[in-house]
């Protein structure tokens, strides 16, 4: 796909997503570019008298927001958000996701975590038949970086630092992200179980049956799909 097919579908996904929005919501406000344009297009009807209040998944995606004029809160003021709207880097016919290539996938689980609802917006290169393609963001403490580096290569996994601009990248929590390989990964909640279970792992970017809805386009238009139910636990 070009790159401005992908944009495109990009566009298109997070526009067919403005319907999940109702006056008076409280909006979860992914990362990434796009839900970067999903953001766009919510400040242009919040311009038009559409009344919202934003929760953030990042420093980038606040700066955003407030520059668009959309009001914003937090977790002091309110505890359930109703809808929120977030990209992916892949996702499965169940709806798990993988998450985090620009590396909020903690603040994301957090709001997808706290919402009613999880809509994905996303283009049609994302749509997988089994997640792992795409590397798993692990968001690490930096002081436990070598030690889950060592428990990753023990469990098959090639583990990589993200570097940007020949640095470490940091999270706007401080850390550290491995991106990290495990092949298709045949049980990817099994996976997310043992990741979590390691000290030292902040969050790692497998999202498990959080998504609700993905909507996602393609050269003919946008499709909304819903978690195929699972064959057996
Ligand atoms: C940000 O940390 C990610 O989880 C993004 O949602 C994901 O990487 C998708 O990004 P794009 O919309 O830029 O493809």
């Amino acid at each position: 796909m070009s790159q401005s097919e992908q944009d495109r579908q990009k566009i298109e996904a997070a526009r067919a997503a403005l319907r999940m929005v109702n006056n008076g919501d409280v909006v979860g406000l992914g990362t990434g570019s796009t839900a970067t344009h999903f953001v766009k297009l919510l400040g242009e009807r919040v311009k038009e008298g559409l009344q919202v209040r934003g929760i953030p998944t990042s420093v980038d995606t606040k700066t955003l927001a407030t520059n668009l004029g959309i009001p914003l809160t937090t977790f002091e003021e309110v505890q359930m958000i109703d809808v929120t709207v977030d990209g992916a880097d892949e996702f499965d016919p169940r709806l798990n996701l993988i998450k985090g290539g620009g590396g909020a996938l903690l603040r994301e689980k957090i709001v997808a975590s706290a919402s009613r609802q999880m809509v994905v917006v996303a283009d049609g290169s994302k749509r997988v038949e089994k997640l792992g393609r795409f590397h798993v963001p692990i968001e690490v403490i930096v002081f436990a970086q070598e030690l889950i580096l060592a428990k990753l290569a023990a469990i098959g996994a090639k583990a990589q630092l993200r570097v940007v601009d020949g640095s470490p990248f940091r999270t706007d929590e401080g850390n550290h992200i491995l991106d990290c390989d495990f092949g298709l990964i045949d049980d990817p909640a099994a996976l997310a179980r043992t990741l979590s279970d390691m000290p030292g792992i902040v969050e790692h970017g497998l999202f498990i049956r959080m998504a609700s809805i993905v909507l996602v386009a393609d050269a003919n238009g946008v499709i909304e799909v819903r978690p195929e139910s699972p064959t057996k636990e």
